[in-house]
């Protein structure tokens, strides 16, 4: 029987006010092309190194909760030692994406996330190494005109990530719930919108279903925006507007936050989205805050470029984005706190995978 106080309580101390999720959970190919953006090779050594940095960044626990890792990198050793030692010795939570990549369920390109078969034991084997919260991804994709997503990926998607967190609470690990619609496309912010209201009401009415202790659970979604081939401007206010209406709509009060991925934004517009919600006056029952990849660390990889001369500047150029992302959460970031103009660089890649 699964503590429930306890899954509520971790849950809730994950979006404490001012902080936020670093997501370093990228598979062996994904940080292989963050690599080539940088001409490092992707080898063991490097990643190690690269982790390393992130994860002995000086004063990161004022601002980052909570760090998703891979499996290797969970497992990852320096001398004796582990490798996300550093982030549990300043209290930041270790999180584990335990789901294996998207299969496709029909020749429209819609996928479904695979990994339930032998979860069960591997949640026992993370939770045994210490593992408390974990993370699945489950991708949609819209097309308006093939009407995509259908409700067919809406509803295969919703049931793995109801099975997985269930799992996941069978063994006192908090579920991070990630339905991402992407943002590929030419929909407008108002066809987001119906389709992400649809996808969360749908995958909590499954979570529900599968007996979920909702308020030990954290949802990861996209933010509601245009699609990218749509034409129209980067507006933080409608995309906050649109974004909360939509959580309005679809997701039970009793989930205590709403940890959004970037998604492809800049990291600019990512804190500038966030902080715009944070902002917005409206009934916003859930913390509201970041789980950022890409909006986090793009500008600090560049920064390093794989030299070790580089850790200490890349280190500060990660503080610097998790300290703005942390006052947007507080709703008190600033357009002229941003200073490094790398952070306005696009990084949206088209059927993204992670
Ligand atoms: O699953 C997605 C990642 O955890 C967050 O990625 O912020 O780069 O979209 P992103």
């Amino acid at each position: 029987m699964p503590n429930f106080e306890k899954l509520k309580t971790n849950a809730q101390k994950l979006v404490t006010p001012g902080k936020g999720i670093l997501a370093a959970d990228e598979s062996l190919g994904t940080i292989g092309k963050r690599f080539d953006q940088i001409a490092v090779e992707n080898n063991h050594d490097n990643r190690i190194a690269y982790r390393g940095l992130l994860f002995n960044c000086p004063s990161l626990e004022n601002f980052i909760s909570g760090v998703i890792t891979f499996d290797e990198t969970f497992r990852d050793e320096v001398d004796g030692k582990r490798l996300v030692q550093p982030l549990l010795d300043r209290d930041i939570q270790v999180w584990i994406k335990v789901d294996i990549g998207v299969k496709a369920i029909n020749d429209l390109g819609e996928t479904v996330t695979q990994g339930l078969d032998n979860l069960d034991v591997r949640m026992a084997e993370y939770a045994k190494m210490g593992a408390t919260f974990a993370k699945w991804r489950g991708v949609l994709k819209i097309d308006i005109p093939k009407a995509l997503p259908s409700e067919f990926a809406i509803e295969q998607n919703a049931q793995a990530l109801a099975r997985y967190a269930k799992i996941c609470q069978d063994h006192g690990v908090v579920p991070i719930v990630e339905p991402e619609v992407l943002m590929d496309g030419d929909h407008t912010i108002e066809q987001a919108k119906k389709v992400t209201s649809r996808v969360i009401t749908i995958t909590y009415k499954a979570l529900s279903d599968h007996g979920v202790y909702l308020p030990g659970t954290l949802l990861k979604p996209n933010m509601v925006r245009s699609g990218v081939d749509a034409g129209t401007e980067f507006d933080a206010q409608a995309i906050a507007r649109f974004t909360v209406e939509c959580l309005q709509e679809s997701l039970p009060v009793a989930v205590p936050g709403v940890v959004f991925l970037s998604g492809g934004m800049s990291e600019a517009q990512a804190t500038q989205a966030l902080d715009a919600m944070n902002r917005l006056v409206a009934k916003k029952p859930w913390a509201l805050s970041f789980s950022y990849g890409r909006a986090l660390q793009a500008s600090c990889l560049k920064a390093y470029l794989g030299k070790v001369k580089n850790v200490e500047i890349a280190s500060k150029v990660l503080l610097d984005r998790a300290h703005l992302n942390s006052l947007a959460t507080l709703g008190k970031y600033e357009a002229s706190h941003e200073n490094n103009p790398d952070a306005l660089a696009d990084l949206f890649q088209k059927n993204y995978s992670y």
